[in-house]
């Protein structure tokens, strides 16, 4: 296991910085350092997308969504109010949010816990945007994903804000999108698949309202990042996604070998 200590007072441990193999048709330089960003809202499958297409370019990834619910799972267990920044904050310095990168992908921990499916319960489920949407937290994530990218400068990085604020700069970045009924759909079948009982309209309603969290938040709303690739993946296969958006990565690492503007 490699620690990443991403919260612990606000500052990061140091770790072993990972080493691959350069990317084909890249120059050197550009092997050392290639930052993605993928953002969208809740179901475009920004995560499954993200952690093949770092699979696919011996890249890591970063879920970033898995880090704001892994500060909620902390918020129920101490019962802490959502709407309170000071309580969060003082809970993450006795806490520590953790990345394992050594399985793939990697795995967030709390205090060296596994967390991840418990990140996906409805009651984190429920109440995660509303952590997501106090500025404090957010700088601290911010610090925390920059850092991230400091030690491991060759990833594909997901969320709400990725390419917009986090790493306005990165290599390429991305914008997934689709309809809210697509999304809820697909949700649905996924948790239909895995043996539940679900209700496509409670589904859906759910997701609208994590949109509109999401988009009406004051600090760092969904949008569209300047200059992204905007793929609707409405009517797209996840390998479909994943295809186009190793199409443009190679396409932008032939442009910059060949000394082209990107
Ligand atoms: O992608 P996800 O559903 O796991 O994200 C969980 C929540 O965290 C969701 O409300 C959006 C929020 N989030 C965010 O505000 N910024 C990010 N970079 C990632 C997620």
């Amino acid at each position: 296991m490699t620690p990443d200590s991403v919260l612990e007072d606000g500052s990061l441990e140091t770790t072993q910085s990972e080493t691959r193999p350069p990317l084909m048709n890249a120059k050197p330089d550009m092997s050392d350092h290639l930052i993605v960003t993928i953002d969208g809202p809740a179901g475009t499958g920004k995560t499954t997308v993200a952690h093949q297409l770092a699979a696919r370019l011996q890249l890591d990834s970063l879920d970033t969504g898995a880090m704001y619910r892994c500060i909620t799972l902390l918020a129920i267990e101490e019962g802490l109010a959502p709407s309170d920044p000071g309580p969060i904050l003082e809970a993450l310095t006795q806490h520590v949010i953790d990345f394992d990168w050594e399985p793939t992908p990697p795995q967030i921990t709390l205090d060296g816990r596994r967390v991840d499916p418990r990140l996906r319960e409805a009651d984190v489920n429920d109440l995660v945007s509303r952590i997501a949407s106090l500025p404090a937290v957010r700088d601290r994530m911010v610090q925390a994903q920059r850092e991230i990218a400091g030690r491991h400068p060759r990833i594909v990085t997901e969320g709400r804000d990725q390419g917009s604020v986090v790493f306005p700069d990165a290599d390429v970045r991305f914008y997934l999108d689709a309809a809210a009924s697509v999304r809820a759909h697909r949700r649905a079948t996924e948790l239909q698949s895995s043996g539940k009982t679900v209700d496509e309209e409670t589904i859906l309603s759910s997701i609208e309202n994590r949109d509109r969290l999401d988009r009406e938040r004051t600090d760092s709303p969904l949008r569209v990042p300047q200059g992204a690739i905007r793929i609707d993946t409405g009517s797209l296969s996840v390998e479909q996604v994943v295809d186009a958006l190793e199409h443009a990565v190679r396409e932008h690492l032939k442009s910059a070998a060949s000394g082209g503007g990107v």
